[in-house]
């Protein structure tokens, strides 16, 4: 973290977990534990069916309230989809773009991601655009190159007075719900590779200001060291997202001194 330049934001993605009766015992254990506002910004990305709910029920707290997707377009013949105006609309405030889950089971690609980025941007919603390798891909070698042409994928075409913002989440595939996290050195490897890139496209000031979360089995055990990395800025944080008192951990352990 460099809490000098940029935000931490310690961001939940509940995937496709929680009824609204699960979402509402959630918010009722979680809010009274979160106390005065700190550094850190907290964000939950809950399943759509649930946003409204979790928007009212969040009201009047620091929590904000993210979708898990969204289409690159503002309407228009694409059932079962949801524009990004229309999550803007009912006070959503984040959207994750690109997860890995996506690109795998619904034919997320580089060029959707960057379509979905653009036109969450315009909408007035803020991108957590995820970027990460498969084992196999880790184990060829082209980690930073893969990440590389991810991060300039989504960004293709992004102005520079909207990339502040943008979130990017490193999230290595084969450290997702599997208990297997990166080592801080790889997080912080991977998460500099990123300021990397946005720094030879904006700039050595866009690339400072940009937060970069980890994702990828964080927990209460693990948050603190990998929140220590100069350039991990937060988390976006699956299983330990989904009960109270561990997300509340990892928001402490972004909050200590
Ligand atoms: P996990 O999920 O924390 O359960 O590994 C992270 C994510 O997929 O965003």
């Amino acid at each position: 973290m460099n809490r000098r330049y940029r935000k931490t934001i310690i961001a939940g993605n509940w995937k496709m977990n929680k009824t609204l009766t699960e979402t509402k015992a959630f918010a009722e254990e979680f809010k009274p534990m979160l106390g005065r506002p700190k550094w850190c910004e907290v964000v939950l990305c809950v399943p759509a069916v649930n946003l409204q709910a979790a928007i009212r029920m969040f009201k009047d707290s620091r929590v904000s309230i993210g979708a898990e997707n969204c289409h690159y377009e503002s309407s228009g013949a694409f059932t079962g989809e949801m524009s990004p105006e229309m999550l803007k609309d009912i006070g959503v405030k984040y959207v994750i773009i690109g997860h890995s889950e996506r690109r795998q089971y619904y034919n997320e690609t580089d060029f959707t991601v960057n379509k979905k980025v653009k036109a969450a941007l315009e909408a007035g919603l803020r991108p957590i655009v995820c970027v990460g390798e498969s084992l196999e891909q880790r184990e060829l070698g082209v980690t930073i190159d893969l990440i590389t042409y991810q991060v300039k994928c989504a960004l293709a075409g992004v102005p520079a007075e909207k990339m502040r913002h943008v979130v990017f989440a490193y999230e290595p595939i084969w450290a997702i719900g599997t208990g297997k996290t990166a080592t801080s050195a790889e997080a912080q490897e991977v998460c500099e590779a990123i300021r990397t890139v946005i720094r030879k496209l904006y700039g050595a000031r866009m690339a400072r200001a940009v937060t970069i979360q980890y994702g990828g089995s964080m927990n209460p055990k693990n948050a603190q060291e990998l929140l220590a990395q100069p350039d991990v800025d937060g988390g976006l944080i699956g299983g330990a997202a989904l009960k109270p008192d561990q997300l509340m951990d990892i928001v402490n352990a972004a909050n200590q001194d």
